[in-house]
């Protein structure tokens, strides 16, 4: 499968909806994935938000000035509409930005699902200033999620045609830290929180099955059976962990990529 295009109808299909879990998605202070990030991030400053989709991220920060890119345009859609400013439709792997321009940079959820990952890296790295800050969320993966959870999400894989969620980067932590230190971006943070999204009513149960890129995109049947039964348990529980790992780092030298 080609995993761009797949991205693209599915953000074109159903933009903001990385939003409308992470909004109602909480770790045990209260915060949200979006406040987690946004406090670990100068607050001052050149900001860019890589794949920024519907654009959650510092809409109140008086101090920064923000640019935003996404490739899809039914998330900068939806950016559009909630009045932020500072939209570009781009793409990650060839940024039109001019090089060190950026005080810090962040990339939630995205970076996993974009290949070349080093091309990507490297791009970021280019429009950084130097002592720049970038701040990465990924997903944190299985080894954070209780038994109950763990077989839930395993449900959702099996109703998606898969045996696990995948993407196609993996989780890409290996390859991040590989890639950064290439051109001069020093790991300063690894961090990891559990954020628990709180399912009230089958569409809520629904709504966070239809987030986890299946396959089958949102709406195309499955097994109704299997999927009444994921809905079921969501709904029983109350609440699915979604466990996250943010990553920081700082840029180091100027200049272009060091090579091997
Ligand atoms: C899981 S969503 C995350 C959106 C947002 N950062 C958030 O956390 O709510 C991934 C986003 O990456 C965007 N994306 C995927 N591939 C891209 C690429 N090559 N260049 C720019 N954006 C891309 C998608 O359109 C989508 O908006």
């Amino acid at each position: 499968m080609n995993w761009q295009s797949f991205l693209d109808t599915f953000h074109n299909r159903r933009s903001g909806i990385t939003e409308e879990i992470f909004i109602r998605s909480h770790d045990k202070e209260g915060l949200n994935p979006y406040q987690w990030v946004e406090k670990a991030t100068p607050s001052r400053g050149d900001h860019l938000d890589l794949c920024c989709g519907s654009a959650p991220l510092f809409n109140d920060h008086d101090q920064m000035n923000v640019v935003r890119i996404d490739r899809s345009s039914g998330e900068l859609f939806r950016a559009q509409e909630r009045g932020a400013d500072g939209l570009i439709n781009g793409d990650a792997l060839t940024l039109p930005l001019r090089s060190s321009a950026f005080t810090s940079v962040t990339i939630s959820m995205a970076l996993m699902l974009i290949q070349p990952m080093h091309q990507v890296i490297s791009e970021v790295s280019r429009v950084m200033a130097r002592d720049g800050y970038l701040n990465v969320i990924l997903p944190g993966g299985g080894p954070f999620l209780g038994v109950s959870d763990l077989r839930i999400y395993r449900q959702i894989a099996k109703y998606g045609g898969e045996r696990t969620l995948t993407f196609p980067n993996g989780r890409g932590v290996r390859t991040i830290r590989n890639e950064t230190a290439k051109v001069g971006l020093a790991e300063s943070m690894d961090d990891r929180r559990t954020f628990y999204f709180i399912a009230k009513s089958r569409d809520d149960a629904q709504l966070f099955v239809d987030s986890l890129y299946l396959k089958e995109l949102p709406g195309l049947e499955g097994d109704q059976g299997l999927k009444d039964k994921i809905l079921a348990q969501i709904l029983d529980k109350g609440s699915m962990k979604i466990p996250l790992r943010m990553l920081g780092f700082r840029k180091v030298i100027d200049g272009v990529e060091v090579t091997d």
